[in-house]
């Protein structure tokens, strides 16, 4: 069943009313600009069109009743319970439920009001790929708390208001990207945002491209933990940088010719971290020309050097995802490929000629499985429009 029907047949079920509202936040994939949100520099994702279905109404009794129906299971919370982070039981919340709370937590903190909802939702995006199937969980509960609550605020607002609840709710230390993204999509388009400024414009996907996600099947547990790592890593290189250029204050004020000048300074880990952060940001400022001009091939080359430096330096790939980017540069159509996200398993993104897309979406399919014996999901995607609410 298609997660929109889901969520609202569950709701149906379980609180025997028809829901009145639909709220609609996609996942995302990212084409250049990795781990480089939390250094302030440029990244280029698109939304894409899968994603998070929440039914809703507003809650009757003052507390919210919300049901995962992807694994049919109910949280009940109240403002009064979200600062302790436990249900109406005072019982300490499950994993998934610190995502819809942390909202709701988030948007109190900031002094808007979330009048309770009682929702159910369900989601296409795979969980742990890489796609920010969270952040859409985030942002759909955002767009549910303003429509009933009697605000309206920028996507973009809604979109920080979802990253202060991953970073000081859930614990996540997360950029802005993927609550931007997920917030502003804009359909057949790429989004450019300056993660300083947030300034951000969008770039038109030419209709000669196609964008194929290819989802390697592979799991790790404990990203959050490893990513939180490369954070500070990131911090510790400034600290240290900032001895010999004091003006900085994150990366993104670092240039290529300062970094190599000053980088035996820094300790090895970090050295390695804060070399792919640099030289990232460098290949975000050149990449929308070459996109305007129709530099397909100089766009690919980056999003192939963009991924050897994420597997070498910032050592976040896998022997399945670098395989699924290796077996993609045979293929008819390839342009570039990358893994997309965090890392540590999950997905690859390909950018490839459209005409070939679907084959080429086939054939990776079929050599990834003759070579690792996993199956792997692999589909071309389309740029989507951010987050919505219907009413139903
Ligand atoms: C995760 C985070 C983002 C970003 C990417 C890596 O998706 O949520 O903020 O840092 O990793 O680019």
């Amino acid at each position: 069943m298609h997660p929109r029907e889901k969520a609202v047949d569950a709701f149906q079920k379980q609180f025997g009313k028809e829901p009145r509202f639909l709220a609609i936040a996609p996942g995302r994939v990212n084409l250049l600009g990795e781990h480089v949100d939390y250094n302030d520099g440029f990244v280029l994702p698109a939304a894409i069109d899968r994603a998070t279905f929440l039914a809703f109404s507003p809650s009757e009794d003052n507390c919210n009743h919300i049901l995962a129906a992807d694994f049919n299971e109910q949280a009940d919370y109240s403002q009064f319970t979200l600062g302790d982070k436990c249900d109406l039981d005072g019982n300490p919340l499950r994993d998934w439920v610190y995502y819809p709370a942390g909202v709701a937590w988030a948007l109190e903190d900031a002094g808007l009001e979330a009048k309770p909802i009682v929702g159910a939702f369900s989601s296409n995006i795979p969980r742990g790929s890489g796609l920010s199937s969270s952040a859409s969980v985030l942002v759909s509960f955002a767009v549910a708390y303003q429509q009933i609550s009697g605000w309206n605020i920028e996507p973009m607002a809604l979109a920080k208001l979802g990253q202060k609840a991953e970073n000081q709710y859930v614990g996540v230390n997360c950029g802005i990207m993927d609550q931007f993204a997920s917030a502003c999509g804009v359909e057949n388009h790429l989004l450019l945002l300056d993660c300083r400024s947030l300034e951000w414009q969008t770039v038109p996907l030419s209709d000669q491209l196609a964008i194929v996600v290819a989802d390697t099947s592979v799991r790790r547990k404990l990203t959050s933990g490893e990513y939180n790592k490369r954070r500070e890593a990131c911090e510790e290189a400034v600290a240290v940088l900032k001895h010999h250029l004091p003006k900085i204050n994150s990366l993104r004020d670092v240039d290529v010719i300062e970094f190599e000048k000053f980088k035996t300074y820094l300790p090895e880990t970090p050295r390695k971290r804060a070399e792919h952060v640099v030289y990232e940001i460098e290949r975000g400022k050149s990449a929308p020309a070459l996109l305007g001009n129709g530099d397909f091939d100089g766009f690919g080359r980056l999003m192939e050097q963009c991924h050897a430096s994420l597997r070498d330096l910032y050592e976040v790939s896998c022997p399945e995802l670098d395989l699924m980017t290796e077996l993609a540069k045979d293929l008819q159509g390839y342009i570039g490929a990358r893994l997309t996200g965090a890392g540590f398993g999950g997905c690859t993104v390909n950018l490839v000629h459209a005409q070939v897309a679907n084959h080429f979406a086939q054939q990776l399919a079929q050599r990834y499985n003759q070579k690792s014996g996993l199956t792997a999901e692999i589909y071309v995607c389309k740029a989507s429009r951010g987050a919505s609410v219907e009413n139903l």
